[in-house]
């Protein structure tokens, strides 16, 4: 008798211990987030990681990194989606004059052909979608930060 009650605080921690282990190993994962992924791997170098303009090669451009986090604020309140699709792909460089913003409607053309070396693909629909995941995710931005 005397052992069981020398066991007792063990076994009672181990009934503590074990749903409680349990129930932190069934805590959902966390789906893949592509947008913040990409943005953060190719992006945030000039716009920061909180996308607010102040990357660690910000300094080095010649014209600031946008903030990206006041798109909306600087138009209405509306998220001006055309406009930043564009600005990522490119396809609103002015004719003259170059930019510091890379034009990503190319660079993700060149990644598809690397990829899709030998397979059918449509170049449109790659980069489409790339560019829509960046897009979303800047979206979700918009008044991070605001008072
Ligand atoms: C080498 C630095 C650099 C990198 C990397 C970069 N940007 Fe930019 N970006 C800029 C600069 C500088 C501007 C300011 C406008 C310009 O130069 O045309 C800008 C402007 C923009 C704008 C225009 C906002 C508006 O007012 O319409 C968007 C959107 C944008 N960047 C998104 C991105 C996204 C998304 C990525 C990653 C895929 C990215 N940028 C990577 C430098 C960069």
């Amino acid at each position: 008798m005397k052992r069981f009650h020398a066991l007792r605080l063990p076994l009672f921690g181990l009934l503590v211990a074990l749903p409680l282990l349990a129930s932190a190993q069934k805590k959902p994962v966390k789906p893949m987030d592509f947008g913040q992924q990409e943005f953060l791997s190719q992006c945030a170098s000039c716009h920061g990681r909180d996308g607010k303009g102040n990357g660690p090669i910000a300094d080095l451009l010649r014209k600031p990194p946008t903030d990206l986090t006041t798109l909306s604020r600087g138009n209405a309140g509306i998220f001006p989606m055309a406009r930043v699709y564009d600005s990522i792909t490119g396809d609103n460089v002015q004719a003259h004059g170059s930019r510091d913003m890379p034009v990503w409607g190319q660079t993700y053309r060149i990644k598809a052909a690397e990829h899709y070396v030998d397979i059918f693909y449509d170049p449109d629909a790659y980069v489409r979608v790339r560019v829509l995941a960046l897009v979303e995710y800047i979206n979700r931005l918009q008044g991070v930060g605001k008072p």
